[in-house]
């Protein structure tokens, strides 16, 4: 399976971002080797959920939420529950992205979040990632395999997704990685997911500045199984172009279901 999903971060109004999926529905040929994600803001979903997720375990293209609270109700003013997703119909959640780690989501919270969303039977997927400082102390790998094994010690892999996203490669002041680090740095988290969760395949994507130039590049390596995009896919248009060029690396033909 080649996964392929974009995060919309705080753009777009629910009418936006209604003609964002639907311009992608109409672009997508789906397939069974492919799955599509979207991860709309938290005001889009409502408008959203009863298009996209009418089945979320067949949709071609699955609706997520950029975060949520790990309880399921309580005085949390402003946070959103795993209940009230699954409410919607939403499938998958996204917990521990580096924005949301810059604003101080701890690896304790990034547990408890991931924990929940479990329990309720949400899709996870997690996101972690090595600051520059980091990098440049050489303990970018130590402290990615530590996020991810605080985060998922003692659950159930099946639902769950990993994206790589190193922090210095993130949005616009960001760089491009190298992919023959990517994979270097694949292959240890690979290590340590095989060290939590044994011959379980868990998906791991990459994200950073993934565009239609450079998609291929990451596309092409053995350990990727899929691309996370922010930027580059914020249009439709965008995101059917880097799918269209990721396919094409990978040798996925494009084909109508
Ligand atoms: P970017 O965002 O592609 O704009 O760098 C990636 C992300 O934040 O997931």
């Amino acid at each position: 399976m080649f996964y392929f999903g974009t995060n919309l971060k705080m753009h777009g109004t629910p009418a936006e971002t209604a003609a964002f999926v639907e311009a992608v529905e109409r672009g997508l040929e789906p397939q069974p080797e492919v799955q599509c994600f979207v991860l709309p803001p938290f005001t889009s979903l409502p408008t959203l959920a009863p298009t996209v997720a009418p089945t979320p375990a067949t949709s071609h293209l699955w609706l997520g939420a950029q975060t949520m609270h790990w309880a399921d109700e309580g005085a949390y003013t402003g946070e959103i529950s795993p209940l009230m997703l699954k409410a919607l119909g939403v499938d998958l959640v996204m917990v521990g992205h580096a924005e949301r780690r810059r604003g101080g989501e701890t690896d304790a919270v990034v547990r408890k979040k991931v924990s929940s969303a479990l329990r309720h039977g949400l899709r996870v997927l997690l996101c972690v990632g090595e600051t520059q400082a980091q990098k440049e102390r050489g303990t970018g790998a130590a402290v990615v395999s530590a996020q991810l094994g605080t985060a998922l010690r003692g659950v159930a892999a099946d639902r769950v997704m990993v994206a790589y996203e190193p922090v210095w490669a993130i949005g616009a002041a960001g760089r491009e990685a190298d992919a023959a680090e990517v994979q270097a740095m694949l292959k240890t988290l690979r290590g340590t997911l095989q060290t939590l969760f044994g011959p379980r395949h868990v998906p791991i994507l990459y994200g950073g500045s993934v565009t239609e130039a450079n998609c291929a590049a990451y596309a092409r390596l053995s350990e990727v199984d899929g691309l996370f995009v922010g930027r580059a896919a914020r249009r439709a248009d965008g995101f059917l172009r880097v799918l269209a060029a990721a396919l094409e690396a990978r040798s996925i033909p494009a084909g109508r279901a």
